[in-house]
């Protein structure tokens, strides 16, 4: 320490004033219209201490909106980390500072308060008024996050890739199966452009007899495969056999009706090669439940593609307990 950095530290601290500023910037980050109110100063005599306390590199700054915001984040070494222990320490007892701090509570009370009534006001209604946000996707992102990284997850029938870049770019090992060579040559692609290829094990193999070993996943992803495969029991069967206690199977797929006539949607198997037109809930459910999977649950969703005529989907999981195999 020098004497030089001595003395301007002692006099940026040498003004009643600063101190002041530099006590409430500790404790919140405030606009300088907040510190002309609590130090009853001109806005002037204000920015004047505040220019001086940034020369001294002591401020950080956020800028919100046309205001910006001030905080004061005392360094941790050096004499201003030396000074400024000592400084707080004497002002603990100090009357002026504590009613500066009380008067700080009250401010920002009042900017609770103030975001309370605007919410107590609306109640329900807010419901239309975030549709300004479009953010389904964003939400759901956000949820997906919520997935502990490290999982080992199987996508069957990656097909090109999609839901394994998406499981790899939140941190998750994926084994991705694909009985065509060609899907699995254009989802390695898809993968390596994104630079996730690292992440994705692509195995070459059917869903009736998986290049995977027994308890060795987390989760078990099938998404639009099941009405491809000849024995949708059998893909299920193994799709149990792989996963580890406690894990948890996602089936997605064309929903149908057992209990009445279906539409015959040809273009389904001409287009989209379909060998399967769709399963009702309550098959997927005794297939699961075959399978030796528990805590099965099946979600129906209306059909979103308004210009084809596509049948509902649906969302299955099941989970595998202990109990399953003994
Ligand atoms: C409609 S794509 C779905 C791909 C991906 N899951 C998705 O949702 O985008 C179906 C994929 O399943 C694969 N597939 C169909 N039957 C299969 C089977 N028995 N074993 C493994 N893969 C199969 C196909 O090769 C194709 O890549």
């Amino acid at each position: 320490m020098t004497v030089d950095s001595v003395q301007r530290v002692m006099r940026t601290l040498g003004d009643p004033t600063r101190l002041r500023i530099l006590a409430l910037l500790e404790r919140e980050e405030l606009a300088v219209q907040d510190l002309v109110r609590l130090l009853g100063s001109a806005q002037s005599t204000v920015s004047r201490h505040l220019a001086l306390l940034k020369d001294a590199d002591l401020l950080r700054e956020r800028r919100d909106g046309t205001f910006c915001y001030t905080r004061f984040v005392p360094p941790t070494e050096g004499p201003w980390a030396d000074a400024w222990a000592l400084v707080r320490h004497a002002l603990r007892d100090d009357p002026q500072v504590a009613a500066d701090a009380d008067a700080l509570e009250a401010i920002l009370r009042a900017r609770t308060l103030g975001r309370r009534e605007f919410f107590d006001a609306l109640g329900p209604e807010w419901d239309r008024l975030r549709q300004v946000f479009q953010d389904d996707l964003q939400r759901a992102r956000a949820i997906s996050r919520l997935i502990p990284r490290g999982l080992r997850v199987a996508d069957i029938g990656t097909g090109t890739g999609i839901l394994a870049l998406e499981l790899a770019r939140l941190g998750v090992q994926v084994v991705a199966v694909d009985q065509s060579e060609t899907m699995l040559a254009a989802a390695g692609q898809k993968l390596a452009a994104a630079g996730v290829l690292e992440h994705v094990d692509l195995r070459h193999g059917s869903a009736v007899d998986l290049p995977i070993e027994s308890d060795s996943v987390d989760a078990v992803l099938g998404h639009m495969v099941l009405h491809y495969v000849a024995s949708p029991l059998a893909a299920i069967r193994e799709m149990a056999r792989v996963l580890r206690p406690r894990g948890r199977v996602v089936i997605v797929d064309f929903a149908s009706d057992d209990e009445r006539p279906q539409p015959d949607r040809e273009w389904m198997r001409k287009d989209l090669g379909v060998l399967w037109q769709g399963f009702s809930p309550n098959r997927i459910r005794d297939w699961l439940h075959d399978a030796g999977l528990t805590a099965i649950e099946v979600e129906l969703h209306e059909p979103v593609a308004a210009d084809r005529d596509l049948p509902a989907t649906f969302i299955a999981s099941a989970d595998r307990t202990d109990r399953n195999r003994e």
